[in-house]
This record gives C-alpha cells, structure tokens and sequence, in this order.
C-alpha cells in the first residue's frame, strides 16, 4: 500500500541515485585529513567573536543559548527575540553553503521571560530568515525533575537548521548497529538489503540520551554542561574531518573536546572567564592521543585559527 513518502519527488530521487551506486550531493563534499586540529578559545560576547569570523566559514554551528528562565547570572536577556535575531543573522553569514546550524532549546519556559524559548525562535526564524529547517530533533533523557502541576518534563529540543537545501549530512557516520538477533531475522527478509542492515539503523530525530548527573564523570563545573554523546553525534553527522565547528555560548567547552577527538576545528566563545578553566578540565580528560595532535590557542593568537587564514 503506497503512503505519501511514495510520491515524494525527494525519496524517488535519492532511490534513482541509490539504484545506480551514486552519493548524494550532501556527502559528495571533499573530507580535509589534517595532521593537526586547531582550538581556539575566547572570553568573548557572541556577537563579538561573530563580527570577527569570515563569512562562510564555518561548517558546523553548535548553539545553546542562555534559556531566560535565570537558572545563572548569564541566564537573562532583556527583548531576548530581538537579540536573539542578531546573532541568527550572523550565524547565517559565517555559515558555509553546506553548513549546519543546531539550537538546543526547551517549549516548556514559553512566556516566562520576554519570550526566550524555542517556540519563539522557531517563529522568528520561519518569518524573517532564509534558514531551512532540517529536523528537529527531540532530546528525550529518562533521568530529570518531578512535577505536581503538569506531567513531569523529559525532554529538550534541538532545531536543525540549513543555510542551503544542499546541507552536507553523513547519516552512516551515526548508524546505530542492530543488535545479533535482529540482524539475524531482518537477513532472512528478502525484501532488505543485507548491506543496509549492517550499516544500522537511522538514529530518528528521537534521541534518548541521559543527562548528565552531579557525579558524571565528564562534569567539569558548569551547570548546564551537554553529554558528549549528543554533541558526538551532531558532529559526526554535520560536519567532516578538518571542517570548522563553531561554539558561542561555549559553556564547558564539550563542542571543542568532541571537535579534538573527531580530527574537527573548532571555535569556543562564551563572555564568562570560567570557560578557560573549563576548557582545561575538558582537554586533561581527553586521551593523550588526541591532545598530540591538537593544537590549542587562547584569545591573543585566535588569528591563527585556519579560518582567518
Ligand atoms: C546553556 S549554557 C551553554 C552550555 C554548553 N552548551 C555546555 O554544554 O557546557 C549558555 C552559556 O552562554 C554563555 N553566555 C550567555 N550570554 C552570552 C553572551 N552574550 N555572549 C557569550 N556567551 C554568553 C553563558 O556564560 C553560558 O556559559
């Protein structure tokens, strides 16, 4: 029984391309080996270290903004959509053609502070800029706070955005292997392509991943700190070898220490002095094979970054 995916003019092209042992045009994009990966890292307002960067620059964009909802000191902005706006606009610009944009964001604060939630980016973004909405992608952690009043929250957004509709994404790069068994009955079904199955599933835009608690192990201090399998798998799928990655609310620095392990660039910013002390936890728990090849460089010498060059 045909459904609508069947005359979407999408799928029968990437069927065509399929058939005849063609990539899409997304993973056609040349893969940069380097030998070593640069760091840089700033103590820095967003729309500072933005002005400073080229345009289309940048291949990945990795964006968790204050939530306004005064969870910190940093967690409060005045007309937070209007300024908010200002560092999308940027963010387009430094974007290169095939570039990724992600925003991590909650529906759950609407309406408490001046509009900071995603719902109202989501809206600004629709409206008034040429971004295309790839995904969004619902963070689903079993582990969180309890309720009275409504049903407990257990889940965060991430909105996928594209400059352009040919956005580089390696969807193998983030497969998720079949478990023995069922690898084992989906190889009896003649109607499955056995190379399919072993390369796994698609991971779907629902992605059960557990927050961090206190004592994890990959905490170095900073309150709304990310698992690193999340940013992993954003980072493998939208961005290649030797491409740039780009944080400005840096946080922990996690998007640099991913960056440092999957051979990426990456950019840090964030205004609070605590992310150097950050970034130094982050970098001492990395494996001493990825600190040998990674090159790390602090606010005066940013110019070396291979983006200014
Ligand atoms: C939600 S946290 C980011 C957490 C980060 N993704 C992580 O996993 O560790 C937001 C960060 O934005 C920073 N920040 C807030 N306003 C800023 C601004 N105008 N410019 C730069 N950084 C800012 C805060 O200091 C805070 O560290």
């Amino acid at each position: 029984m045909p459904n609508r995916s069947h005359f979407n003019k999408g799928h029968i092209a990437l069927n065509v391309l399929k058939k005849k042992g063609n990539l899409h045009s997304s993973l056609k994009v040349k893969k940069n080996k380097i030998d070593k990966n640069t760091h840089a890292f700033l103590k820095i307002d967003c729309l500072h270290l933005l002005k400073k960067i080229p345009d289309n620059s940048i291949q990945l964009i990795i964006c968790d903004p204050p939530y306004n909802i005064l969870m910190a000191k940093w967690d409060r902005h005045k007309n937070y959509t209007d300024w908010a706006s200002e560092w999308i606009k940027e963010a387009y610009r430094v974007l290169s053609l095939d570039g990724n944009f992600v925003i991590f964001g909650g529906l759950q604060y609407q309406g408490e502070q001046d509009g900071g939630d995603l719902l109202s980016l989501i809206s600004h973004i629709r409206n008034s800029t040429k971004f295309n909405l790839a995904n969004l992608i619902i963070w689903n952690y079993p582990n969180g706070m309890g309720a009275q009043r409504f049903f407990a929250n257990r889940h965060e957004e991430i909105v996928w955005l594209t400059k352009t509709k040919k956005y580089y994404f390696d969807l193998d790069a983030v497969r998720i292997e079949y478990d023995e068994e069922t690898k084992r009955l989906y190889k009896k079904d003649k109607r499955l392509r056995p190379e399919s199955i072993d390369k796994g599933k698609n991971p779907t835009n629902v992605w059960q991943i557990t927050r961090l608690n206190g004592n994890s192990i990959e905490r170095v201090g900073h309150p709304t700190q990310k698992p690193k399998e999340i940013i992993k798998r954003l980072i493998k799928s939208l961005s290649y070898e030797g491409s740039t990655v780009l944080d400005f609310f840096a946080g922990s620095c996690v998007s640099s220490a991913v960056s440092c392990e999957e051979n990426r660039n990456s950019i840090s910013g964030d205004y609070d002095s605590k992310i150097f002390k950050y970034q130094k936890l982050q970098f001492k728990k990395l494996d001493k094979k990825f600190l040998s090849k990674s090159n790390q460089i602090f606010e005066n010498e940013f110019k070396k970054h291979p983006i200014f060059k």
